[in-house]
């Protein structure tokens, strides 16, 4: 994939097995972000998490978003691939929350997912976290259920 430039920002496929830049954009998360990304704490990722999320093959494509004059990450976006529907996460460095890097991000993922023949994208989320709920909204149409403090959330695209 050509990297693309959309609002300030340079979106780039990660490659596969590029731990190192999952590790940059994980350091530049704070304990709350790591706690609504991964549903509990998180202070560190494991070899294998870190292996996993940067795993990328014909059923795993991730984002990520550079910002002008940043030399690291800021942002990451994730799809796992499970026939026509796709799991989908996301997380924004600290620094760069709530200036539409995620809104971005999520919508060059679900260009990408639609160009695929995906239908459907389903995420996770846990707690209060209304960022996350006004992307997806903006996706498509949302359909949420609860699942014990986790909202399983379905957003047809
Ligand atoms: C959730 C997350 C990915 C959103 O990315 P972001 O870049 O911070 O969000 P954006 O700036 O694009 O804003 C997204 C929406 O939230 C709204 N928003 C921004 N700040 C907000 C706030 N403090 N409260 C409520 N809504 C807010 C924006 O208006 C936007 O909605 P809109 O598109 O209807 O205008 C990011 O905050 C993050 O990484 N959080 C920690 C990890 C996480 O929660 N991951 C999600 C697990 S799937």
């Amino acid at each position: 994939m050509q990297s693309r430039y959309v609002d300030g920002l340079t979106i780039r496929a990660l490659r596969d097995g590029d731990t190192e830049t999952v590790a940059a954009l994980f350091a530049r998360l704070g304990d709350r972000s790591r706690e609504r990304r991964f549903c509990g704490a998180k202070p560190r990722l494991s070899d294998l998490e870190l292996t996993t999320l940067a795993r990328v093959d014909r059923g795993r494509h991730v984002l990520v978003a550079y910002a002008d004059g940043d030399p690291g990450p800021v942002g990451i976006a994730r799809l796992v691939r499970d026939g026509d529907s796709a799991e989908i996460a996301f997380a924004v460095a600290d620094d760069y929350q709530g200036r539409r890097v995620g809104s971005i991000l999520a919508s060059e993922l679900a260009a990408d997912a639609r160009a695929a023949g995906i239908a459907q994208l389903t995420a996770t989320v846990c707690g209060d976290n209304p960022r996350v709920i006004a992307l997806l909204e903006r996706l498509g149409s949302l359909d949420m259920s609860w699942q014990g403090r986790e909202r399983g959330i379905v957003v047809g695209i």
